[in-house]
């Protein structure tokens, strides 16, 4: 039995970062992990091999749709699906190394198998129990499929199958307009395979600010993806080689059907915390699943704390990544904060969606005096000169301080642009500090600029 300062269960981003902290903070610190590799959901079934995915077949996409337009010429590149998977695992284990490495750097125990609590100050792995000042839950998610659907991960899969297909299908129904559905029917799309997005919601992306929304949902037409929306799916059939998904139309109750080879089932995860025994220790749970925690992380027993997927918030790897970092430096009896206002999001669809703050339907239903600033990249040179016009931003502020409050964007590196203004919002800066601040020619970043000046004067290339 070895004796630790601090035990954080799960190696993802939430815990291996917090695993991290702790030991630059001095505590004596172990993170224990059962998926046999570090990293995560994330790293190894999440956001990192879907971008190796969105990368590799958006260049493809612009090989066919560009490339002539640029005088480059010559042989119709083609897929090999099967090397595409394996430059995906060459860029999982790459990132999932470089994470046991920074554990052996910063001298952390890498606990291997899955872990339980079976009293408080005490984690179980395997048949080993060791003690612990604080534990730390960060068990993140898993996938929450519907009544009604049984995943194989073969023809009906979650994101986890969908990014390891044996081969590309020639039609995918994804259930669900969400990140995951977007994301990887964007792949699939480009792949060419025939993809039509089911959801529930009479829009896609549920909480984005409708512009944005239905902005993509356009440009995503254009690429080739139908949507179908305000249809409850109530099920899906197996046959031979084919699924057949039930759905409702909300408006008139009417039901239809539609075939593919494979779907994906992307309608929301769900907290993962089976087999931790929080029942048994009487940790209070919410409703919905979720670990109940104050707002230093703590849970309702003393010494154990909890964050990421499996907490209130949103799913998001750095979100969970914060929240490491703070309740490490809680733990050490230093000062933890997490600025809830100010976290993005990101859809790596082409063009990006990125947002941050409070969106124009938030702020209307809040009754705040708000002042809009737009500007769309059909103004920006550099998104002309590469074929990326298309989207916008869109900056909100305060309409008496200029104070911003939300941002939008949808467009070329709008996931990178963003956070221009997390910055800005975390020193509570007017969209008249981002308008006066100068900005390299030519970027994308321009369109930031003259979409705060956009909420004053006026933006010049509009
Ligand atoms: P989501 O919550 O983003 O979207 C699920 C969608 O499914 C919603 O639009 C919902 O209305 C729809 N839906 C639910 N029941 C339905 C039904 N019966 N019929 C039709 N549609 C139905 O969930 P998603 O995309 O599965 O992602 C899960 C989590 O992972 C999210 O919290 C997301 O933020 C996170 N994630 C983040 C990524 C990123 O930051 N780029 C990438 C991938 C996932």
């Amino acid at each position: 039995m070895a004796e630790f300062d601090v035990i954080v269960i799960g190696g993802g981003p939430g815990g291996y970062v917090c695993a991290i902290r702790c030991a630059q903070l001095g505590l004596k610190t172990a993170c224990v992990e059962g998926r046999g590799s570090l990293g995560g959901t994330c790293l190894n079934v999440g956001c990192i091999p879907s971008k190796a995915l969105l990368h590799a077949t958006h260049e493809l996409h612009e090989v066919h749709e560009n490339f002539e337009k640029m005088g480059l010429m010559g042989a119709k590149v083609k897929v090999d699906w099967a090397k595409m998977q394996s430059y995906k695992q060459d860029v999982i284990d790459g990132n999932t190394k470089g994470i046991e490495f920074l554990f052996k750097k910063n001298k952390i125990t890498y606990l291997q198998g899955w872990g339980s609590i079976p009293a408080p100050g005490q984690v179980k792995v395997g048949e080993e129990v060791h003690s612990a000042k604080s534990i730390v839950i960060a068990t993140g998610s898993e996938a929450a499929s519907l009544p009604g659907i049984e995943i194989d991960e073969q023809m009906v899969v979650t994101s986890t199958g969908a990014l390891s297909l044996p081969k590309v299908p020639k039609s995918m129904v994804v259930i669900g307009a969400g990140v995951i559905g977007l994301e990887l029917g964007s792949v699939y799309r480009r792949l060419g395979a025939e993809v039509t997005v089911v959801e529930y919601l009479d829009a896609i992306t549920p909480g984005m600010d409708g512009e944005v929304a239905k902005g993509l949902q356009k440009i995503l037409s254009k690429q080739g993806l139908k949507f179908v929306l305000g249809a409850a799916v109530s099920g899906v059939e197996k046959t031979k080689g084919k699924a057949t998904v039930k759905y409702a139309l909300r408006k008139d109750e009417s039901t239809h059907e539609i075939e593919a080879e494979v779907v994906l089932v992307a309608t929301g995860r769900k907290p993962f915390t089976g087999g931790l025994g929080l029942e048994a220790l009487g940790v209070e749970m919410l409703p919905r699943g979720q670990v109940k925690t104050d707002s230093h992380w703590a849970t309702s027993v003393p010494g154990i704390y909890a964050i990421g997927d499996a907490i209130v918030g949103p799913m998001l790897a750095h979100k969970a990544e914060d929240e490491g970092m703070a309740v490490a430096e809680v733990i050490a009896g230093k000062h933890g904060h997490v600025n809830y206002d100010v976290i993005p999001g990101v859809i790596y669809t082409t063009p990006e969606v990125a947002s941050v703050g409070k969106t124009e339907e938030l702020l209307k239903q809040e009754g705040r005096a708000y002042k809009v600033g737009k500007f769309s990249f059909m103004g920006n040179g550099r998104a002309k000169a590469v074929f990326q016009a298309d989207g916008f931003v869109k900056i909100l502020a305060d309409a008496a301080t200029d104070r911003i409050l939300g941002c939008h964007i949808i467009g070329p590196g709008a996931g990178d642009m963003i956070h221009e203004i997390c910055v800005a919002m975390e020193f509570g800066a007017s969209a008249q500090d981002v308008a006066l601040t100068c900005h390299a020619h030519p970027t994308y970043s321009e369109a930031v600029r003259e979409a705060a000046l956009a909420c004053g004067d006026g933006a010049i290339h509009a």
